[in-house]
């Protein structure tokens, strides 16, 4: 989450480490975007259209709470990507004359500011600018510029990436940067039959291997490196005690991958896995441990028809009351 690491510190510090990992951030150059684009598309993959639901059925609901008392207020969007979802509800505010603007946040400049170009067009008198950079030291500015209440979006279940120190400083740093009062609506993909997820992770369709092969295949392109992609499978599990589902590459062979910039060669044991990603599913009883611990309030949680998502939207408690 801080600035300094970069996708060569964090694939040495990955790759030396027993067992091997990878980080999820890196999946996202432009090939890995759109793979990610088809895995939503899957019909499997019913995390993006559950809280499609959530969004088209209940915006009149959300969008009551995000106005709250009528005072003006910046909806804030960590790691917005193509914005599908949150575009339900800002045509609704704006339909309703709230009066908010929108500041999208994500490492991706180029996506970001099609996503803003794309909303002036669709929503005329919409206020919004792209920020692009680390989401802590954008909120930071942001607060530098603004009064406004705040209310913040991280959606899609992209919580599920972190692990339980990354949550809760993810959280505190949330907690950090907003005043009592400004809420935060985070997107959490539920336990449900481990066969359901499963049949979203376990690849139908072998877009889960190929989205997780291409990060070998930048690492060729931009770290000089040559790992032959041929000689690793996907491999996932689901623990439905911990709520992970784990992602791997598992190397079908004893070999080694040089990476030129690192300087660097990497030995990969016969049928050595290397973690590439955490997708976590979370349940009621840890949302609210997880809003109680860090500060805030459940002020509702908005579910679709099947329970599969749960969009749980909190407010920061007074200091004296978390107190
Ligand atoms: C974008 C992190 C929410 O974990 O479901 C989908 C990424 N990985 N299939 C998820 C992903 C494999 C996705 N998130």
């Amino acid at each position: 989450m801080e600035n300094n690491h970069t996708i060569q510190s964090d694939t040495e510090r990955g790759l030396s480490a027993d067992p091997k990992f990878l980080l999820p951030r890196y999946l996202y150059d432009e090939k890995g975007s759109r793979i990610f684009q088809q895995i939503m598309e899957m019909p499997e993959y019913y995390l993006t259209r559950c809280e499609m639901e959530i969004f088209t059925q209940q915006k009149e609901n959300i969008s009551r709470s995000f106005i709250c008392d009528g005072s003006p207020f910046d909806l804030i969007e960590l790691g917005s990507g193509d914005g599908l979802k949150t575009k339900v509800l800002l045509h609704y505010l704006t339909r309703k004359k709230a009066c908010y603007r929108f500041f999208p946040v994500d490492i991706s400049k180029r996506i970001n500011d099609d996503l803003v170009r794309q909303l002036k067009r669709e929503i005329p008198g919409l206020y919004t600018r792209a920020l692009n950079g680390d989401y802590f030291l954008m909120m930071k500015e942001l607060n530098k510029i603004s009064k406004n209440r705040k209310v913040i979006l991280f959606l899609g279940s992209n919580i599920g990436n972190f692990s339980d120190d990354e949550v809760n400083l993810f959280y505190h740093n949330i907690h950090q940067v907003l005043n009592p009062g400004d809420m935060v609506l985070t997107g959490f993909d539920l336990k449900k039959s481990p066969a359901v997820i499963m049949n979203a992770y376990h690849d139908p369709h072998g877009l889960t291997r190929d989205f997780n092969l291409n990060l070998l295949v930048r690492l060729n392109r931009e770290l000089g490196a040559d790992f032959d992609t041929t000689c690793f499978e996907q491999h996932t599990e689901y623990n439905p005690v911990s709520g992970d589902v784990k992602s791997f590459l598992v190397s079908v062979k004893k070999q080694e991958a040089e990476i030129r910039m690192l300087k660097k060669v990497f030995y990969f044991r016969k049928w050595e896995p290397v973690f590439m990603e955490r997708s976590r599913k979370f349940d009621l009883k840890i949302i609210s441990r997880l809003a109680g611990e860090n500060g805030f309030r459940i002020e509702t949680n908005f579910t679709d028809e099947k329970e599969y998502f749960m969009d749980s939207l909190w407010i920061k408690q007074d200091k004296n009351i978390t107190l």
